[in-house]
């Protein structure tokens, strides 16, 4: 199976890279699914169900969050409706938050897809249930190769550590554990000793001359000051898509390429060879 993970849309040049580049890429490279964190794609802040359909028109199967879940109210509400959209899966009151972290996707071909998407603790602002614990019970529900043809792991947190520990937690039980929140790509994509394709932070899609997305001459202030600047906004140059493509076999699920994609904007160029 052909996958991809694209990681963090933020604001509206990541959306139109999404849209610019998103659907050639996928015909390019025949993908199966395709994953896309969309947890800053509205002006950097959260996700509305109108933006979301962009992303998914643009040829996402699925969309993760993260941290900035929330940040549009109506994100609440309008994930209790679309099981195409993913939030953390260990908040700690599981019965309280809305939608869910893990779902199994079944293709029109019937091959069956498994995400799953984790919050790190290291380093964040919201001190979610320990991620690994969460990810494990997910694995067991979607046993690679037996309920689900291929699995992908978003891991959103801050720390490598954290990232690459999860990677390894889930090596030989995911196709694809990738990281996301850190928006910027990371050059350790690779097929760990289990069969697993992984990298670190598959990057933003967004405007790479900015801070993390944001407008630099803001994040430059707030940083040298450090006294309250004005509100982040997203940089408006043109933005890279930016992700990993993972081919697995379908006969176990695991990886047997693994290579990161980015079209456009200010990174230099890299598509798998088809
Ligand atoms: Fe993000
Ligand atoms: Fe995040």
């Amino acid at each position: 199976m052909k996958l991809a993970f694209f990681g963090d849309v933020v604001g509206k040049p990541g959306r139109q890279a999404v849209v610019d580049h998103l659907p050639e890429v996928r015909s390019a490279l025949a993908l199966d699914f395709v994953v896309v964190n969309a947890e800053n794609a509205a002006g950097g802040f959260g996700l509305t169900e109108t933006i979301a359909n962009e992303v998914f028109h643009a040829g996402a199967d699925c969309l993760t969050l993260g941290d900035h879940a929330w940040d549009q109210r109506e994100a609440l509400t309008y994930i209790a409706r679309e099981s195409r959209l993913l939030r953390p899966i260990n908040y700690p009151a599981a019965a309280e938050a809305p939608g869910q972290g893990a779902n199994l996707f079944v293709l029109p071909d019937g091959r069956r897809v498994g995400v799953i998407q984790a919050q790190g603790i290291v380093f964040m602002k919201q001190l979610l249930d320990n991620p690994f614990s969460a990810v494990d019970a997910a694995l067991e529900n979607m046993p690679l190769g037996m309920v689900a043809d291929a699995v992908i792991v978003d891991m959103h947190c801050e720390a490598t550590s954290e990232k690459m520990a999860m990677g390894h937690f889930c090596d030989g039980r995911a196709s694809m554990v990738v990281g996301s929140h850190t928006h910027v790509p990371t050059a350790d994509h690779m097929i760990l000793a289990g069969g697993t394709g992984y990298q670190s932070d598959a990057g933003m899609c967004g405007d790479y001359d900015s801070v993390i997305g944001m407008q630099k001459d803001n994040s430059i202030r707030r940083f040298h000051t450090q006294l309250p600047g004005k509100r982040y906004e997203p940089a408006l140059g043109e933005g890279t898509l930016s992700g990993l493509f993972v081919e697995t076999d379908d006969a176990t699920g695991l990886a047997v390429r693994c290579e990161p994609i980015r079209v456009g904007g200010r990174l230099s160029e890299v598509m798998p060879g088809v």
